[in-house]
């Protein structure tokens, strides 16, 4: 069985006092039973990873959290940029690589982001690996060979230990900040694509294991159909959750199914 993970991707939003007030929200808004059911993660800027690290371990707080983006460079001359292992120090445990924004504001090619699922890879932390189709190549019914072909440029050269530690995120641009919800059928025909696709790259059992999680205006609403399908093992969340009462909803999703 898959645990569910849901990911609340803060994107630029919400400074460090600011986090630490939402990750208490949070924490008080779930019950034993949430996490013992839902991995709970949070995705802040890299300005609050630090407090919310001290909040998380000194509250014993059953919330993970992880980076939204990561240098491909060890160190060195690469002003503004935060490294791997920098991340591993604050004890990040997943680190979100290709999201669709960096893709698109930053051109962070496919090649690009191989080098930095080496990098959050090497040092042992989980990549949440983002893929999904813009509006044009949705209505032009090319959704799916374009995502699979995502996904194996990403993957190119990994060996099978590194493909079992990522998680993958379905994102398709149009459906993010718009919202407009891909319906759950459409979640599912990409999600079910991409685990078939796993079987070719990694293996059956990678891929039965692998976690594949869906992203674009989901909220409280519209989760427990979403949960429902069959290749879908979770959400990364992003206005959503940055309203701890509204994101601990959607974590509560397990409640009614
Ligand atoms: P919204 O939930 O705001 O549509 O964002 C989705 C997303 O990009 C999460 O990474």
């Amino acid at each position: 069985m898959r645990r569910p993970l849901i990911a609340g991707n803060w994107k630029m939003n919400l400074n460090h006092l600011e986090a630490i007030a939402v990750t208490q929200k949070l924490a008080y808004s779930l019950e034993e039973r949430d996490f013992d059911a839902v991995d709970v993660a949070i995705f802040p800027p890299f300005t609050d990873l630090r407090s919310v690290q001290t909040l998380v371990d000194g509250d014993r707080l059953r919330i993970s959290y992880g980076a939204q983006d990561v240098s491909p460079e060890k160190s060195g001359a690469f002003t503004g940029d935060i490294s791997a292992s920098m991340l591993k120090k604050l004890d990040c445990t997943y680190v979100i690589v290709g999201h669709s924004e960096r893709r698109a504001i930053h051109g962070e090619s496919d090649e690009l982001l191989n080098r930095k699922l080496r990098a959050v890879l090497n040092s042992e932390m989980h990549p949440i690996f983002c893929i999904g189709e813009a509006l044009e190549i949705r209505e032009s019914g090319q959704h799916v060979s374009y995502v699979v072909d995502q996904l194996r440029n990403g993957l190119k050269g990994l060996h099978k230990p590194d493909l079992k530690k990522i998680i993958f995120a379905y994102e398709p641009v149009w459906a993010i900040g718009t919202g407009k919800t891909a319906t759950p059928e459409d979640a599912q025909e990409v999600c079910a694509a991409i685990r078939k696709e796993l079987i070719k790259i990694g293996s059956e059992e990678i891929s039965q294991n692998a976690r594949i999680l869906y992203g674009g205006s989901v909220k409280s609403a519209n989760i427990v159909e979403i949960m429902k399908q069959a290749d879908v093992d979770g959400a990364l969340v992003g206005g959503a959750s940055l309203e701890p009462e509204e994101f601990a909803r959607i974590c509560k999703f397990h409640r009614v199914i």
